[in-house]
């Protein structure tokens, strides 16, 4: 069966990658959300998309210049200017707290291709072991020497390359740095791509799926899961095309 993530939370009705959007991805149905961390100065991880605040919240300039004291009175409100009390940006923990009250899998990507975040990897690592978080969780990356170390640190807990471009075999890719699934541009997606990934054991999760005909599509070839803005949209469609 093809599952269901919800891309930086249900964000097609609540701001990115905030409490709201991940509680109202749970409340549509998803089989699991995805998530962007990022490092504060003071060495925090918390869950925004962008290097820099300005675009997601009413903070302005990068978010490894500020620290967590300050960082955590920002609004996140988004472009969703009419949410009665404005969310705030969540630490990794906050959602790993939320997720003990559920049992939904969850999508890490590591946001360390602009900056590195030297030492994110082995943070991000210690939240799941203290939270034991093991099965539930998988980490991704554009950072494919992130994903190597991740992999190192922990052979147990399952890594992702992400990609947008046309990787050539990339089941072939993944499985040498030590990930077992690709996830990539939906654009870069053709059957024989799902096909074989699939026969050599690896998972195929494209991103960003937001158009009927293309979920439908992906759930008819056997992908593994999809992320999407729209999570409810996607499990209408599985009911008609999977019957569940
Ligand atoms: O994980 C898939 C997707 O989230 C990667 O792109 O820019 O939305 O983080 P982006
Ligand atoms: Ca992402």
């Amino acid at each position: 069966m093809t599952l269901i993530f919800a891309h930086r939370g249900y964000s097609a009705v609540a701001p990115e990658n905030t409490m709201l959007a991940f509680q109202a991805a749970k409340e549509a149905g998803a089989d699991g959300i995805e998530l962007d961390v990022q490092m504060t100065k003071d060495g925090c991880v918390v869950v925004i998309h962008d290097e820099r605040l300005d675009r997601t919240t009413n903070g302005k300039g990068y978010v490894k210049d500020w620290s967590w004291s300050e960082m955590k009175y920002l609004q996140a409100s988004y472009k969703y200017t009419n949410t009665q009390s404005p969310p705030t940006i969540p630490l990794l923990t906050d959602v790993f707290n939320w997720m003990r009250t559920n049992n939904l899998l969850c999508n890490i990507e590591l946001k360390n291709n602009e900056f590195l975040y030297t030492g994110m990897e082995e943070k991000v690592l210690q939240f799941i072991r203290q939270y034991q978080y093991e099965d539930r969780v998988m980490i991704s990356s554009f950072n494919h020497y992130s994903l190597a170390h991740f992999h190192r640190l922990a052979p147990d807990i399952k890594t992702a390359i992400l990609y947008s471009s046309h990787l050539y075999m990339p089941w072939k890719y993944a499985a040498a740095i030590g990930a077992s699934a690709i996830h990539p541009n939906v654009r870069t997606v053709n059957s024989s791509i799902i096909k074989t990934s699939i026969e050599a054991g690896i998972d195929i999760r494209p991103y960003t799926v937001n158009k009927e005909k293309q979920m439908e599509w992906l759930m008819k070839q056997g992908c593994s899961a999809i992320f999407t803005d729209d999570p409810k949209k996607a499990i209408v469609i599985r009911k008609v095309v999977l019957g569940k």
